[in-house]
């Protein structure tokens, strides 16, 4: 392995943390992931020496201007595309559902609209607001035999009456990656011009992206989720939102990408969040000798970026390797997820046979081991596999701040529990 995981980790300093005796392990990365020193700093001196609304005569003011400035920067080079495509609201879920106010004016009585059976909740449910206004809306199927959407059900669906389609980049209850690429090019063959919406609010962590590859016109994530503070942020194809009607207040700025946004924005965590962007990209600079040629043709910002995720991806796929292959030997364990050599994140669901997800959860818990269970949202797909009843899945969400020797003890411990419940 050639990552460098040791300045990584010296990074974070909720690694030190201990309970009940033991080192903590967070693997919870799904549901938020934790803050390197160096971001947290910025969220404050933000707070305590830059704290203004934007737009004024005055420094502070105009420091505020040049955070957004920055953060929009940041993040167009994290997704690849222009700074004035790049706009932050709350959280994922209140961009979509701001996106979606917008399309009830595009939407006529008959459209179809196309949502998955894989999608967290959040990039669902606020298209169902269409359905208030005729809309119809279709779910795509899972398919169980690899943990995607089923891709000749989506393929059957699209047709002249489409809309608008919504899809998941990587599903953040069993890790799987759609080729959200192919997906958007079937939408523009099958469709009169469906608008595509990604959910990316996984994905972005574990790999690089690519917007104007993919040929989507939104993409939307949660900065939370790769190191952040709690902000949404959305990619938004400037031609589309320009002429899109998001209502903004006749006060605030008319134009792509500020009509996409409400009220004050949350400078200090954008100003977080544009730290998180350079934490990751010294991750790359401090990679470049390993990852650099995979990077040719690309400089600045978004070239140490692409490094990163390259380096961070390789790393999180070794440990996912070790850890399904060391839970596969576990009496009573089922990993939920892609079959092996299909593209997957490092977030594995299990189950225990013999003891609900709850009770897993607990123990793993009470041994320093901080997880999640349930359905995460994505209850549509964890409804589909059957295990409601069960209380759900128990989620392990490896990510670069992880070493080998985590996911010795995660077996351990796991495998100490199997035994204990037969
Ligand atoms: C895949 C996915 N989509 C959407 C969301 C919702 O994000 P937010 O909490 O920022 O609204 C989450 C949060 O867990 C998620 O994992």
């Amino acid at each position: 392995m050639n990552f460098d995981v040791a300045w990584v980790r010296a990074q974070f300093p909720s690694l030190r943390r201990h309970h009940n005796g033991h080192p903590v392990i967070y693997l919870d990365g799904p549901g938020g992931t934790q803050i390197p020193q160096r971001v947290a700093d910025r969220v404050r001196d933000h707070m305590l020496h830059h704290f203004a609304n934007v737009s004024g005569v005055y420094a502070t003011s105009q420091e505020t201007d040049a955070v957004m400035t920055e953060a929009r920067e940041a993040f167009a080079a994290l997704f690849g595309c222009g700074a004035d495509e790049v706009a932050f609201g709350a959280n994922a879920t209140s961009l979509f559902y701001k996106l979606a106010w917008a399309f009830v004016k595009e939407i006529k009585p008959g459209d179809e609209v196309l949502v998955t059976d894989v999608d967290h909740e959040a990039n669902r449910g606020a298209w169902m607001v269409l359905a208030e206004h005729g809309a119809v809306i279709k779910s795509v199927k899972l398919d169980k035999t690899n943990m995607c959407i089923d891709i000749e059900d989506f393929r059957a669906q699209l047709n002249s009456r489409t809309k608008l389609v919504a899809i998941n980049h990587a599903s953040n209850a069993v890790g799987t990656i759609h080729d959200v690429k192919a997906m958007v090019s079937m939408v523009k063959e099958l469709t009169d011009g469906a608008y595509t919406v990604i959910d990316a609010v996984h994905s972005v962590l574990h790999m690089p992206l690519d917007v104007k590859d993919i040929g989507c016109d939104f993409l939307g994530t949660s900065t939370y989720k790769f190191y952040g503070p709690h902000l949404g942020v959305m990619y938004c194809r400037k031609e589309l939102l320009s002429v899109l009607r998001t209502d903004p207040l006749i006060t605030q700025k008319q134009e792509a990408p500020f009509k996409l946004e409400m009220g004050t924005q949350n400078h200090e965590h954008i100003a977080g969040a544009a730290e998180t962007v350079h934490f990751i990209a010294e991750i790359g600079r401090r990679h470049e000798a390993q990852y650099g040629h995979l990077a040719s043709g690309l400089s600045g910002l978004r070239r140490d970026l692409v490094i990163a995720l390259l380096a961070m991806q390789e790393y999180e796929h070794e440990l996912c390797e070790m850890l399904i292959a060391g839970l596969k030997k576990i009496k009573g364990i089922k990993v939920w997820g892609p079959p092996a050599g299909q593209p997957r994140t490092s977030t594995v669901a299990i189950t225990l046979n013999k003891l609900d997800a709850k009770g897993f959860a607990e123990y793993l818990a009470e041994r320093g081991i901080f997880l999640m269970y349930g359905h995460f949202y994505a209850l549509r797909l964890i409804e589909e596999l059957g295990l409601m009843d069960r209380g759900g899945v128990v989620r392990l969400g490896l990510v670069h701040f992880h070493t080998r020797k985590d996911v010795e003890r995660i077996l351990d411990v796991i495998e100490e529990i199997a035994t204990v419940v037969g």
